[in-house]
């Protein structure tokens, strides 16, 4: 089958030579891709910033299919049932998932200390090939595959796998009270997306903070936000006090993750040396600008080992953390709600349409930011017509 193979960091390849994914166990499905995405989460990998990233690996973990084949065990999907598929990969009934905490199953990742499995990742995710390809092997999949709802749009059903419920997550995570200032790091997909839910939870002023004129002027329309350059900044933090009297941001959101730009030392340190898991330029920012007491909610990804931040400022202002993978499962029925009543648009974001053979090209022009990309859709050769 076709489908994407990391050859090592900024190295990715069509590969039409692949071999097709078999049920390994009864309660795996196997799904044919109709539609995926690449995320932000996936240029971590390709920057080499992620410890124990394969070479031979598929990435991709946003994606729909219909699905070919279930194993022996699987009651709630059947052959030509067409799913999306949220990225993380739970269990259902270890300890963590009974809390609906998706995203931290104890089964789905040998190396479970921290998230569980997921689609696509590296092998600290568990190792599971992902759905940039023709086909992808689905564990658990009385869990987490969902039939795409009558009436929806593909383009919608496959932003429902990662990108939506993470920017609600964000806004939600945020504790939001009516009127809150939320100042949103990054305007990427998430930070776009978790800019356009904070008014659902009752913001009152919403501003977004990147480097990319493209993407700040396509969250002013699309989040109906401010959206201001941090290069046009002597420092960040400052603008954030004075646009908010001195005080700090009811609550920050950080969906920038290990890949920040904006600071040498932390972007020597952290994605040339390789001293600390990537750059926690935008964290620090957010730490510093969140007002005595607010609230810091943070999506954007760190991973292991550690990273520096000013802890003696969280400490000392009191600020509460919260922080995780998206819970996709979980927010779903909600979602769906919001997408099918039109408060939500998720399709919007998605500005590139590229063929799955030409994946290496979309994933140079999703890490070098080139022709205003926000978020590419792949579409394997036999999906077109669906
Ligand atoms: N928690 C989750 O479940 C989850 C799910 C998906 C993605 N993520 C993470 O969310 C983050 C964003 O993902 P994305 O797909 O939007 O990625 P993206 O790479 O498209 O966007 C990141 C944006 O941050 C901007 N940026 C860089 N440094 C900055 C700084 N110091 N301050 C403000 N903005 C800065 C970049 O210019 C870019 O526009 C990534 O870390 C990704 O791994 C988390
Ligand atoms: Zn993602
Ligand atoms: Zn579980």
């Amino acid at each position: 089958m076709l489908a994407m193979n990391f050859r090592g960091p900024y190295r990715i390849r069509a590969d039409r030579n692949r071999p097709e994914p078999k049920i390994e166990h009864p309660y795996d499905a196997i799904v044919r891709v109709t539609r995926s995405l690449i995320c932000g989460s996936d240029l971590h990998l390709y920057h080499g910033l992620v410890p124990d990233t394969r070479v031979g690996m598929t990435f991709g973990h946003e994606f729909t299919g219909i699905v070919e084949e279930v194993g022996s065990g699987v009651q709630n999907l059947k052959q030509g049932d067409h799913v999306l598929v949220p990225f993380n990969i739970a269990c259902g009934t270890c300890p963590f998932c009974k809390q609906e905490l998706y995203g931290n199953c104890h089964e789905s990742n040998p190396e479970a200390t921290a998230v569980g499995g997921f689609f696509g990742y590296a092998h600290i995710a568990g190792g599971y090939d992902g759905g940039q390809a023709e086909y992808v092997r689905v564990p658990y999949a009385d869990v987490g595959p969902m039939v795409i709802p009558e009436g929806m749009d593909i383009e919608d059903a496959v932003m429902l796998t990662d990108v939506t419920p993470t920017g609600y997550q964000a806004a939600e995570m945020g504790g939001i009270r009516k009127g809150d200032t939320v100042v949103v790091f990054g305007a990427g997909p998430i930070g776009i997306m978790a800019a356009r839910c904070c008014w659902l939870f009752g913001a009152g002023r919403v501003i977004i903070i990147d480097h990319l004129d493209y993407r700040l002027e396509f969250a002013r329309n699309y989040a109906k936000c401010e959206a201001y350059n941090f290069k046009e900044m002597d420092d960040p933090v400052l603008f954030v006090k004075k646009a908010t009297d001195w005080l700090g941001a009811d609550v920050c959101i950080d969906a920038v993750g290990c890949d920040a730009s904006g600071s040498k030392l932390q972007s020597i340190t952290g994605k040339k040396l390789l001293m600390q898991a990537g750059s926690a330029t935008a964290l620090h920012w957010a730490i510093n600008s969140v007002k005595k007491g607010g609230i810091l909610s943070i999506v954007g990804v760190y991973g292991p080992p550690w990273n520096l931040v000013p802890v003696g400022s969280l400490m000392n202002k009191g600020i509460t953390v919260r922080a995780n993978q998206a819970s996709v499962k979980r927010l779903l029925p909600k979602l769906i709600d919001h997408v099918m009543s039109g408060r939500l648009d998720p399709k919007g974001i998605i500005s590139h349409r590229i063929p799955l053979e030409d994946i290496p090209d979309a994933y140079r022009m999703f890490s070098e930011k080139l022709d205003n990309i926000i978020k590419p859709l792949l579409i394997p050769p036999k999906a077109f017509a669906v």
